[in-house]
């Protein structure tokens, strides 16, 4: 299975951060924001691996790294988002790359606690269709939402008033190659943009969605609330791994 991160957009909301560099290259905590999905995929086994990226600073993306030796990668690809037509649109960008694979797809500014391997394994052996994992949160207005009913997703509203579950749809999706072909027939959304939540709608409607629910925490950085979360989750990881370190002799 490949992996595909999408870094593209123009990172709007977080203007002035955004404004001289891209939003993924942002920090959280001790690293830049796309180190996470990148060490969340090479965790989970997954060693071919495609970057969406685009605006202004997409050069910065190669700077900083390179080949991807830093993360046991032999290379990393690199394409290039035009302006910000969306998550689908960008994704479309991965058809060449995926060449018929199955692939796990994780936005660039997701990050979570713990291993999406068992996820990715499960996805690995399912026939068809696609996976999407599940969080249980407290604003989930401000994310896609799941209605589910009985051990199945009915329908995914996008960012709804009166949301029906407390379910946001992370961003990490699994496919197979028909994704490229459900993309193919998407609308732009009041937003202008190709959503993701309509590829996973048509993949429902085919009955062929499954889903998880995401052990561990799991947080967005597209607002200055959610990025300042996110740093401090990956605070508290840190003091917790340096708290079981033996001490070191002076
Ligand atoms: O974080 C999970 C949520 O991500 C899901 O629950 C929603 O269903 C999904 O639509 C998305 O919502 P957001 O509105 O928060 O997505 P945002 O526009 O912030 O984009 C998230 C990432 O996707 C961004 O960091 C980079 C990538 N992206 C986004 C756009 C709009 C692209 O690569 N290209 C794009 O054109």
């Amino acid at each position: 299975m490949k992996g595909v991160i999408l870094a593209g957009g123009l990172g709007k909301r977080l203007e002035p951060l955004t404004r001289i560099t891209n939003k993924h290259l942002l920090p959280v905590y001790g690293k830049p924001m796309i180190y996470y999905p990148i060490e969340a995929l090479v965790e989970a086994g997954i060693k071919d691996i495609l970057i969406v990226t685009g605006g202004n600073h997409a050069g910065e993306f190669l700077r900083l790294l390179g080949n991807g030796s830093e993360f046991g990668l032999k290379a990393i690809n690199y394409t290039y988002q035009k302006g910000e037509g969306g998550i689908a649109e960008a994704l479309r960008l991965a058809r060449y790359f995926a060449d018929n694979d199955k692939i796990v797809v994780i936005l660039g500014d997701n990050l979570i606690e713990k291993s999406i391997k068992r996820y990715v394994d499960d996805f690995s052996k399912q026939p068809k269709g696609a996976k999407i994992l599940l969080k249980k949160v407290n604003d989930p207005e401000r994310f896609g939402v799941a209605e589910i009913k009985g051990s199945q997703i009915v329908k995914i509203i996008e960012k709804p008033k009166r949301p029906k579950s407390k379910y946001a749809v992370t961003g990490i999706y699994m496919y197979d190659k028909k994704v490229f072909d459900i993309i193919k027939t998407l609308k732009p959304s009041n937003r202008g943009e190709l959503e993701i939540t309509d590829v996973n709608n048509e993949y429902i409607k085919r009955r062929q969605m499954t889903f998880s629910v995401l052990d561990g925490w799991w947080s967005d950085c597209g607002t200055y609330e959610a990025l300042l979360r996110a740093n401090n989750l990956v605070a508290r990881i840190e003091a917790s791994l340096r708290g079981r370190r033996p001490k070191q002799s002076r």
